[in-house]
């Protein structure tokens, strides 16, 4: 077992939020939540999705963040500490593969905010909305280029985690953050002056109460809210592990929900209603494409528009970036901990592996090939990778994390270590009953329904 010092430990509160937020906040709020919220019917999607953050998942980050402060180990060897002799270890397991297997696709789509920084700065991306539509087909019909840019992701994200935990994340969030946040503002305000722009915010704020109990668009919503706060796997309880006694839980789980949540939202203002001004925009249609369509037409409208793309597309990277650290720390730190493997040696084979599962999501995008449609599935290799990684494992890691927690280990002992600070857990009494019944009924539910009407 690695002790605390070999381990690291954030520098300061705030290094640990910012730190938490740049695994939360990534390609998950910026690409993922418009692209959902386009399949799932628009602002009906926005109000499950909310719902699913402030009851499901925010108890569960404090779960995970409590368990991981307690422990201070990776998610299998806390699940062992708190009950020895037991299979719940399993459940960290879960986690271990899940970040391994999100990688192995989010490098993918990292890789291809990689490459428009140099479409966009060199105004490649031009024409009508069938012209970009076009071109980002034939971009990621590449496979071998998207396979090299997938490995140039995880080859980065590797170096950065060779060199420890501090040093890395920490500097790279605390310059992106605030940075990101000021570009996604103008964006929204640019977007919203557009012609179309009111019929775009109408579809992502007016709900359409029909799809509300849409099984898919349901599932769909919990497992965007677990990826995108990137929870159900271990990835903020191992952060947690790494969170001083003094700090106050609570106080950290706030912020990054709200950070994440606001970024997310943001998002959505940009895409809509610049999307909704070109003709015959569909936001159903797009699927994984649905900023890189967009996108490139905003920064057309803008002044200097080239420059604002490609410090976009930087910045995407960035943020995706610090979340690829996370999802890689996850089997990493497992693998130090547990099975005493130099830091070195970790990274190396994890990353490899990851690489390895990587090519399939990142062929799968020409029109032709057999990792582009699955025989008897009919979907392609990454969107099978982030459905079952996202909408199915995840809450599934949840639901078992809230049992554990609310059950197992029980909520006395929890709050005694979120109290451990000084000062009373506020919402203790909701927490708790979140935790216990809430959490596990409402994804028991979600997840049997979306299963039964596949
Ligand atoms: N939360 C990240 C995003 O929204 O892009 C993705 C992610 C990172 C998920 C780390 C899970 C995780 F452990």
């Amino acid at each position: 077992m690695a002790s605390t010092a070999q381990r690291g430990t954030w520098g300061s509160k705030a290094g640990f939020i910012l730190a938490a937020s740049g695994s939360a906040v990534g390609l998950g709020n910026i690409w993922g939540f418009p692209t959902q919220v386009g399949q799932g019917g628009g602002a009906v999607f926005v109000l499950i999705y909310l719902a699913c953050v402030l009851f499901i998942c925010l108890p569960i980050m404090v779960a995970e963040l409590v368990m991981g402060r307690r422990a201070q180990l990776d998610p299998v060897g806390s699940f062992t500490l708190i009950r020895p002799a037991s299979s719940w270890w399993l459940v960290g397991m879960l986690g271990v593969l899940a970040g391994a297997g999100i990688l192995s696709f989010y490098s993918v789509i990292a890789g291809w905010s990689v490459a428009y920084i140099w479409y966009a700065a060199t105004g490649a991306v031009t024409g009508d909305a069938d012209a970009i539509g076009a071109f980002f087909g034939n971009f990621t019909a590449n496979g071998p280029l998207s396979v090299g840019l997938a490995l140039l992701v995880l080859a980065t994200t590797a170096t950065v985690l060779l060199g420890g935990v501090q040093s890395g994340i920490e500097r790279v969030t605390k310059l992106m953050m605030p940075a990101l946040i000021a570009l996604l503002l103008i964006l929204a305000i640019r977007a919203a002056t557009l012609p179309g722009a009111a019929e775009g915010l109408t579809y992502y704020l007016r709900p359409d109460f029909s799809r509300l109990l849409d099984p898919s668009v349901l599932n769909a919503a919990l497992g965007q809210a677990f990826f995108s706060l990137s929870l159900g796997m271990g990835a903020m309880l191992t952060y947690g592990s790494y969170l001083s006694k003094h700090e106050s839980i609570i106080t950290a789980a706030l912020w990054v929900v709200a950070l994440d949540t606001s970024m997310a939202l943001l998002a959505g203002f940009i895409i809509f209603p610049s999307g909704f001004s070109i003709e015959g925009f569909d936001p159903s249609a797009s699927g994984p494409g649905l900023i890189f369509a967009v996108l490139p037409r905003l920064f057309a409208t803008l002044p200097g528009g080239q420059l604002f793309g490609a410090a976009f597309f930087i910045l995407l990277t960035m943020a995706a970036l610090t979340s690829t650290i996370s999802l890689l720390e996850v089997p990493v730190a497992h693998f130090i901990d547990a099975h005493q493997w130099t830091r070195r040696k970790a990274v190396l084979l994890v990353t490899t592996g990851v690489f390895l599962l990587a090519i399939p999501s990142a062929l799968g995008n020409g029109a032709v090939g057999v990792f582009s449609r699955l025989p008897g599935i009919g979907v392609d290799f990454l969107t099978l990778m982030a459905t079952i990684w996202n909408n199915f494992a995840l809450p599934v890691g949840g639901l078992l994390t809230a049992v554990f927690v609310g059950w197992v280990w029980r909520v006395d002992q929890a709050i005694e270590e979120v109290e451990l600070h000084g000062a009373p857990f506020p919402a203790r009494r909701l927490w708790s009953v979140l935790i216990r019944y809430v959490c596990p009924a409402a994804i028991s539910v979600i997840i049997v329904y979306a299963v039964v009407s596949l």
